[in-house]
C-alpha cells in the first residue's frame, strides 16, 4: 500500500483528464463496460467470504482454491489467534489444491506471529498459482509472502479486485500503521439537520429498520463512543440489541467524570464491559466510585479548549487493542473528530421528519470549511433506503 494514505482507503484521485466535449462532434458513446475476468470473479467470491467472522486485532481475508474451473473450498480469518483464511482453505481442498489456483484477498504472511508463515503451507499444498487481492501493509512485518512464493516456483498475480481487498483491511491498516483506531461515525438526522428536539430528545430519529442497522454496525466494531453530553441526554446502553453478535466496548469521552452512577452505562457495566476516558484532573472521588460499580477509568491530557486531547484519546483506545470504533455522537463529539480528520468513514441515517430550527445547532458541532469545495465528503457514497429512512455511507474524503 505504499504511496496511499490509509485514512483514504480504496480512493485515488484520476491522474489522466477525460478530452473536453467539442460542441461541433458529439462524444463517442461510452465503451459497455468489460466482463470480468475468471481471476477478478473468484476474487469477488474470496472477497465475500473476507466479510465474516470477527478477527480483530487481525484482518478480515477471505480465500478460495478454485481447480479447472471449479470451486474447490472456500474460507475466512475467523479469530485472531486462529488459522488463517488461506490454510484454512488449503486444509478443506486437501490433495485437489495440487495444480490448483489460490485466491486470497490479502497478501499471505511470511512471517511467524500467533500462527506459523502461510507461505510455507502454501508452497506445500503444491498449488500452481496464487492470485492475491492486495499487498500487506504492515510496516512492521519483515518479509514478503509474494516474493517468497515466486522463489517457490509458484506464478503470483497480485492487485486483482485491490481496492475492495483493500477495503476490506481498512481499519486494520489504519491501526498498523498509524497506531490509532478506525473511526465510524454514524449520525441520525431530520430532514433539517438536527439530531435531536429543542428539548434535547432524540429518541427516536430514525425508524426502527435503520436501528437495526445500527446494532449492526456496532456488533462489527470493537468499540462504541459517546460524548458525555450524550450520555446524560440519552441514558443509552449502547449494546448490541436488534442483531446476533457481542456488545463491543462501551467508551465515553468524560472530562470531569460526570457519568451518573444510576446511568444505564454503569448500571450495566459488570455485564457489557464500559471505559470512561477522562482528565489527568478529574476528581478521584468519582473514578473511585465508577471502579466500584465495574467502569474501568483512564485518565489522559486536556486540550486548550479543557476538553480530552482527541488524539491522545484515540492513542490509548488503539493500544488497548481498538481497531474499528463507531462513534454515535453528538454534534460536539462529532465535531471534534471531523476537525481533527480522525473520522474513517460516515454512516448517515435521515429520516423523514422536521426537527425544527431550535433543535440542536446541527449534527455536527464544528467551524466548518470555508468554501464547498474543501468540505470533507464522502467521495463515492452508497445510498440505500432502510424503512422510512435515507442511509448514506462511505470512506470519507478530506480535500486538501
Ligand atoms: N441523533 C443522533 O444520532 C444523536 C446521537 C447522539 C446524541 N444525540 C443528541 O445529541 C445531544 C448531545 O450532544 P452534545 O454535542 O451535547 O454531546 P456529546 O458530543 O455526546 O458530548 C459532548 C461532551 O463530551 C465531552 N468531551 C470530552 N472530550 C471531548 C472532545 N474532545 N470533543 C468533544 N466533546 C468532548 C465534553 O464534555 P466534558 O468537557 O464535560 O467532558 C462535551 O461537552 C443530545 O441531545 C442527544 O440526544 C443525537
Amino acid at each position: 500500500m505504499s504511496g496511499k494514505d490509509p485514512k483514504r482507503p480504496g480512493l485515488r484521485p484520476s491522474s489522466i483528464a477525460p478530452p473536453a466535449p467539442s460542441a461541433a462532434t458529439p462524444p463517442p458513446p461510452a465503451p459497455p463496460p468489460a466482463a470480468p475476468t475468471d481471476d477478478e470473479r473468484w476474487m469477488e467470491v474470496a472477497l465475500t467470504h473476507a466479510k465474516n467472522g470477527r478477527p480483530s486485532p487481525n484482518p478480515h481475508v477471505g480465500a478460495v482454491v478454485v481447480l479447472d474451473g471449479e470451486l474447490v473450498a472456500s474460507a475466512h480469518h475467523e479469530r485472531a489467534g486462529t488459522d488463517h483464511a488461506e490454510v484454512v482453505a488449503l486444509r478443506a481442498a486437501g490433495a485437489r489444491s495440487i495444480g490448483a489456483s489460490l485466491y486470497v484477498t490479502l497478501e499471505p504472511c511470511n512471517h511467524h506471529g500467533r500462527t506459523p508463515p502461510c507461505t510455507d503451507a502454501i508452497i506445500a499444498s503444491k498449488v500452481a498459482r496464487v492470485v492475491i487481492g492486495c499487498r500487506d501493509p504492515n510496516p512492521h512485518v519483515e518479509g514478503d509472502g509474494a516474493t517468497k512464493l515466486r522463489a517457490a516456483g509458484i506464478e503470483v498475480v497480485v492487485g486483482v479486485r485491490e481496492d475492495k481487498a483493500l477495503a476490506w483491511i481498512a481499519p486494520w491498516a489504519k491501526h498498523i500503521t498509524l497506531g490509532l483506531p478506525y473511526v465510524s461515525l454514524k449520525l441520525a438526522l431530520s430532514l433539517d439537520g438536527r439530531i435531536a428536539t429543542r428539548t434535547g430528545e432524540s429518541k427516536w430519529v430514525t425508524g426502527p429498520d435503520a436501528r437495526a442497522k445500527v446494532h449492526l454496525l456496532r456488533s462489527r466494531s470493537d468499540g462504541i463512543a459517546i460524548g458525555i453530553g450524550t450520555a446524560l441526554a440519552d441514558d443509552p446502553r449502547l449494546t448490541v440489541r436488534d442483531t446476533p453478535g457481542e456488545s463491543p466496548l462501551r467508551i465515553v469521552f468524560d472530562t470531569k467524570l460526570r457519568l451518573p452512577i444510576d446511568s444505564r452505562l454503569v448500571q450495566t457495566a459488570r455485564d457489557v464491559p464500559t471505559l470512561v476516558l477522562c482528565g489527568l484532573e478529574a476528581p478521584v472521588s468519582a473514578e473511585e466510585e465508577l471502579l466500584r460499580a465495574g467502569v474501568e477509568c483512564v485518565r489522559g491530557p486536556v486540550s486548550a479548549e479543557g476538553r480530552l486531547d482527541v488524539l491522545a484519546a484515540l492513542r490509548s483506545l488503539a493500544q488497548r487493542g481498538i481497531v474499528s470504533l463507531m462513534v454515535e455522537g453528538g454534534a460536539e463529539l462529532a465535531g471534534s473528530l471531523l476537525a481533527g480528520r480522525y473520522a474513517d468513514e460516515l454512516h448517515v441515517f435521515v429520516a423523514p421528519i422536521l426537527l425544527g430550527p431550535r433543535g440542536r445547532a446541527g449534527a455536527v458541532d464544528w467551524a466548518g470549511p470555508d468554501t464547498p469545495q474543501k468540505a470533507p465528503r464522502i467521495a463515492s457514497p452508497a445510498w440505500e433506503l432502510v424503512g422510512n429512512d435515507a442511509y448514506v455511507h462511505g470512506p470519507i474524503l478530506y480535500p486538501e
